[in-house]
């Protein structure tokens, strides 16, 4: 028989109790964590979304309360009443916040029982957890677990100090339709059928691109919103089919005052885990982060750059390098801090992950005590192996690993590896925040594919003024096409611990520019009116200059809380699979629903 709760209020949390409550006559309520029977005393762990308090019900203070608590079980939700008293003499936890008291009940009200779980929810940590799987098909239960509790609530935090920041600096929250049109973010669209408007779609924001833009043109100048934004896009750690960001838009600015924004917004929010940034965060090119560190987005918690071997290597008759070098790609490597001791099987794991970004083969140096061993010894001798180790700036003890190959694929594996290195060896400092501003991305970025180049952030991405006349060039003049491999943009990302957590441009206000962009993009003009016409319209009645960003509300919240699971930051997150577990979804519908729709399944 369960109890009512009638007009019983709680008078505390589960987290709130200490030494100085002694005495006190409290009501709590919340799930059992956890129950101890000893015969006479049973001790309970009941548990609330502020912690974790001990219940002590004994035969002596009253029979019918320890009659019932012989019932409860694991999740049961149960009100107790009674009196704080300290824990005897060496029974204080201090693991928990409340750990110096407990109560003795008079008073227990069975609210309600539980089936026994599916899983077991953490104990201590999140060590040993069930499998993700399960624990999203009962997200319910998963939620209950400390650290998503705070995970969540850490969010809230973050969104109320963006808006307070935002706010505060005179930004407007504007709300955009989800119910859109396709927007240009580079992702597939999800697309909704209309029912009046037969055999027609709306199409789900990828992003509020467009209609902040015309936010700017409507004169509303400082535009904010905490946008719901959706990409059928291949998922990983840190990517949800749906997400949310802080979108920013601003008239009148440069990207220096986009920059202010972004270093505040971010600064403000990290000050929420005591964490304090500089007012200025380092500033880095692209061109310059590919280099050193193989990723647009380096993490900076480390070093182990990139070396270049590939000018010690010119002429070398060894033909796998001699066919790279001819062929423009190059040869770079990272050294390892004391790992000349990798063994054959490492330095095979470490090649196999290498592979998967597209590298050959992973050569390698060991500096060891007595020798220098090396991959490579047979074909480039003793002296060359030295040589390389040292532009590699390795020393004695150390491994060096060498990836030759193109440009892009030398970059993304090795960047890779950096950070694979990095984990394995435990080289991040994990209480260091480390942000980053890369700047001048290039403009487009080659479809190798179709031969045909794209928009490397969208197309209202202004080029750079000191490459407005190549972008001109190799527009008008056929035989000058490659050059907009070349066009950088004024367009940048701000990077905290090599995480991207927003990407922003200054964007293209004059339509004389815009339209130059689509013929770049290989637009005609008839398809850019078909996409874009009203957006063309509106930027022929007086564009002011304008730029923004947009931030990962996700991401960002995944370095609050320390987590490299997306999924752990978001109370209803879908799989890699892009499925909710818990709902079933995608799912089946009505075939009466498609026939008003006019759509059939084939
Ligand atoms: P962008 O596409 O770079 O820019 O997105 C901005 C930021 O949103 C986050 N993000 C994601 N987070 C989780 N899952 C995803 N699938 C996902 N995709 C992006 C990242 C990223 O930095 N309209 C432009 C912004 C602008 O130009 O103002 C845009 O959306 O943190």
């Amino acid at each position: 028989m369960l109890d009512r709760l009638g007009n019983l209020e709680r008078t505390h949390t589960c987290g709130e109790l200490r030494e100085s409550n002694v005495g006190e006559k409290v009501v709590l309520m919340g799930w059992v964590a956890k129950k101890r029977d000893f015969g006479v005393l049973t001790f309970i762990d009941l548990r609330d979304r502020e912690g974790i308090t001990q219940i002590v019900i004994s035969e002596e203070t009253d029979l019918v309360a320890h009659e019932k608590a012989k019932i409860v079980r694991g999740e049961y939700v149960v009100a107790v009443t009674g009196e704080v008293f300290s824990r005897a003499e060496g029974t204080h936890n201090k693991k928990l916040a409340t750990g110096d008291i407990e109560i003795h009940v008079h008073e227990i009200l069975i609210l309600n029982d539980a089936k026994t779980l599916p899983f077991e929810l953490e104990k201590a940590g999140s060590q040993n957890l069930a499998s993700e799987d399960l624990r999203l098909k009962y997200r319910y239960l998963d939620l209950r677990r400390p650290t998503l509790q705070h995970n969540i609530r850490m969010r809230a935090k973050a969104v109320r100090e963006i808006r307070t920041f935002m706010d505060g600096l005179g930004f407007t929250e504007i709300e955009t339709p989800i119910l859109l049109k396709s927007t240009p973010e580079g992702a597939r669209d999800f697309i909704v059928p209309s029912r009046i408007h037969s055999g027609k779609f709306f199409a789900l924001p990828q992003s509020p691109q467009i209609l902040k833009q015309i936010c700017m043109i409507a004169g509303l100048d400082k535009y904010y919103q905490i946008a719901r934004c959706f990409r059928d896009e291949d998922l990983r750690a840190d990517r949800q089919p749906e997400f949310t960001q802080l979108d920013v838009e601003m008239s009148f600015a440069n990207q220096e005052m986009v920059f202010r924004v972004i270093e505040g917004m971010f600064n403000s929010v990290l000050r929420l885990i005591g964490v304090e940034l500089p007012a200025q965060w380092p500033r880095m090119t692209y061109a310059e982060a590919m280099r050193r560190y193989g990723s647009d987005k380096p993490d900076l918690r480390f070093e182990m750059e990139l070396q270049d071997l590939t000018a010690n290597l010119a002429g070398t008759d060894f033909a796998p390098f001699a066919s790279v070098i001819e062929a423009g790609g190059e040869i770079k490597a990272i050294t390892v801090k004391g790992k000349a001791d990798y063994s054959r099987k490492q330095l095979d794991e470490l090649q196999e992950f290498a592979k998967r970004y597209g590298a050959g083969a992973l050569a390698w140096i060991k500096i060891g005590e007595a020798e220098t061993t090396s991959s490579l010894l047979k074909v480039l001798g003793e002296e060359k192996i030295g040589e390389l180790a040292n532009a590699a700036g390795a020393e004695k003890g150390d491994a060096v690993l060498i990836i030759a190959g193109r440009k892009p694929v030398v970059a993304a594996s090795l960047g890779a590896l950096r950070i694979e290195v990095a984990k394995r060896e435990n080289l991040i400092d994990r209480t260091a925040y480390k942000p980053l501003l890369v700047t001048e991305f290039p403009m487009f970025e080659l479809d190798e594919e179709s031969g045909h180049y794209m928009a490397a952030h969208h197309p209202f991405t202004s080029p750079m003024d000191e490459d407005l006349e190549m972008f001109r060039i190799a527009i008008e003049d056929e035989s000058q096409h490659h050059l907009l491999g070349n066009v950088r943009a004024k367009a940048y990302d701000a990077v905290i611990n090599g995480y991207e957590c927003a990407g922003g441009s200054i964007r293209i206000h004059q339509k004389e520019i815009q339209a130059l962009n689509f013929k770049a993009l290989g637009l005609t003009p008839e398809t850019a009116r078909e996409r874009f016409g009203f957006f063309l319209d509106a930027l022929e009645f007086g564009t002011p200059p304008h730029g923004g960003f947009a931030a990962g509300i996700e991401r960002t919240c995944m370095i609050l809380c320390g987590t490299e699971n997306i999924r752990d930051v978001m109370a209803f997150p879908k799989t890699a699979s892009a499925q909710d577990l818990m709902m079933d979804s995608p799912g089946n519908v009505d075939p009466h629903q498609l026939d008003e729709l006019g759509i059939k399944v084939v």
